[in-house]
């Protein structure tokens, strides 16, 4: 009798390990953290984001201890679009129009800064993979093989505040 296709094994065993929520004792963005920039600790609200302006780069902080959750996998994107051209799943986590993703690329973990006003992508100056953060973050070209982690958002206080953590593992 033939055994498991060992090929498929590995591949189911990737796509769970991939699917699998984010371990909740690694220091990663959680609901309640407010979001802060690199050279600030002010945390930021929707009017800190200019619609199509393209991406502001930005880390999660705990609203208790004030400590910025860090790391080579942690960094945020914040990009604020226009709600009506996101898809029903996109704008469900959006909070005026801003979305949140991991910026650490899924292909080699480069950071995603660059904008494609015309395309509406994002792009990772890298490899070039693009990314459609109206569609989820999905790939639309490039070497990356998977979209960008999500982060629902919400408003409170005016703030930006994350409503959960990231969809899946972020980067590589
Ligand atoms: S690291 Fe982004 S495309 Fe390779």
């Amino acid at each position: 009798m033939d055994g498991p296709n060992p090929r498929r094994v590995l591949l189911a065993a990737a796509a769970a390990w991939w699917a699998a929520p984010v371990a909740a004792d690694e220091d990663h963005p959680r609901a309640g953290d407010r979001l802060v920039r690199d050279d600030a600790a002010v945390p930021l609200s929707a009017s800190d984001l200019v619609a199509g302006a393209g991406p502001l780069l930005a880390w999660a902080r705990d609203p208790d201890s004030g400590r910025v959750r860090q790391g080579p996998r942690q960094r945020l994107l914040l990009i604020r679009l226009d709600p009506a051209a996101m898809d029903e799943a996109t704008r469900s986590r959006a909070a005026a129009g801003v979305l949140a993703y991991s910026a650490a690329c899924t292909h080699g973990d480069c950071v995603v800064r660059d904008w494609r006003p015309r395309l509406q992508q994002l792009h990772c100056p890298c490899h070039f993979s693009h990314f459609d953060p109206l569609r989820g973050g999905a790939v639309v070209s490039g070497p990356a093989p998977r979209a960008l982690p999500n982060l629902p958002l919400r408003e409170e206080g005016g703030l930006l505040v994350l409503a959960g953590g990231f969809s899946e593992r972020p980067g590589a």
